[in-house]
């Protein structure tokens, strides 16, 4: 079956509102002389306070827009959080959860995951979850052991037509942000375990829907052979995402272009 590539720019904590409308202008005026957007699912996922800019800068394109957190609430006295309602009103339409930077350094957790990806989901939002392995739990042989857990944790409760539409990144720890990137035979491992993990929760044929992108240092020059992989379905991007050419760059590898 074949799954539509999708590519996703994790900016991060990067690119204030008028960075940000910079860099959209930027992609806009290589685009218009492809059609690449056309062709695969392409995100960008700008911090909060450029959001809104980047909603209108993209407006009349292709280019969707995506968000980096959700808060699993509808409203109320959580300070510093956003909510579904927020983003959506907002022109937000993906939303990344769970990246390992808030694994790491804000206590996210299989739980909070999975109550994230339900909030997006009740406000009509496609997720993006995140999983992967530290190093060291490489390095002992539980990578298929983690990715188990936060596969089992994170989507616990959701329906099959829920999952089918939720989108799952593969990002290996060690290599975000490190330069090293997973050789295509290692990422397309751990891409049929997620997969094969899904199908055991929701069936094969919701398990073959579901796209799974793969994140962690992919760039124009490891994207193709990436993408080429029979479970990997696209990237979710950070460092090459921030600069118009490589991240337009980047799409067209992955469509073998
Ligand atoms: P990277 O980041 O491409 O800079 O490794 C990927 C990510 O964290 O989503």
């Amino acid at each position: 079956m074949s799954r539509k590539v999708i590519i996703a720019g994790n900016w991060k904590m990067n690119k204030n509102a008028a960075e940000g409308k910079a860099l959209v202008d930027e992609l806009k005026a290589i685009c218009s002389n492809c059609c690449c957007c056309c062709e695969a699912d392409v995100v960008v996922c700008p911090p909060f306070t450029t959001i809104a800019t980047v909603v209108e800068a993209v407006k009349g394109t292709a280019i969707k827009v995506g968000a980096q957190n959700i808060h699993w609430a509808d409203n109320g006295a959580f300070t510093g959080e956003i909510s579904g309602d927020m983003l959506k009103s907002a022109g937000v339409e993906y939303v990344i959860i769970g990246h390992s930077e808030r694994r790491q350094y804000f206590g996210e957790t299989d739980a909070t995951v999975n109550a994230r990806l339900k909030a997006a989901l009740k406000y009509d939002l496609i997720p993006i979850v995140c999983v992967g392995e530290l190093l060291d739990e490489r390095e002992n042989g539980k990578t298929e052991e983690v990715l188990t857990r936060q596969i089992r944790g994170g989507f616990e409760g959701i329906s099959a037509d829920e999952m089918a539409k939720t989108i799952v990144a593969y990002e290996p720890v060690w290599a975000i942000g490190t330069g090293k990137t997973a050789t295509p035979d290692i990422a397309q491992a751990a891409h049929a375990h997620i997969r094969k993990e899904i199908a055991g929760m929701f069936g094969s044929d919701v398990a073959e829907k579901v796209r799974i992108q793969y994140g962690g240092s992919m760039k124009p020059d490891n994207a193709r052979e990436l993408v080429a992989q029979k479970d990997i379905d696209g990237g979710l991007i950070g460092g090459a995402a921030l600069k118009a050419a490589s991240f337009a760059g980047l799409v067209k590898e992955a469509l073998g272009k």
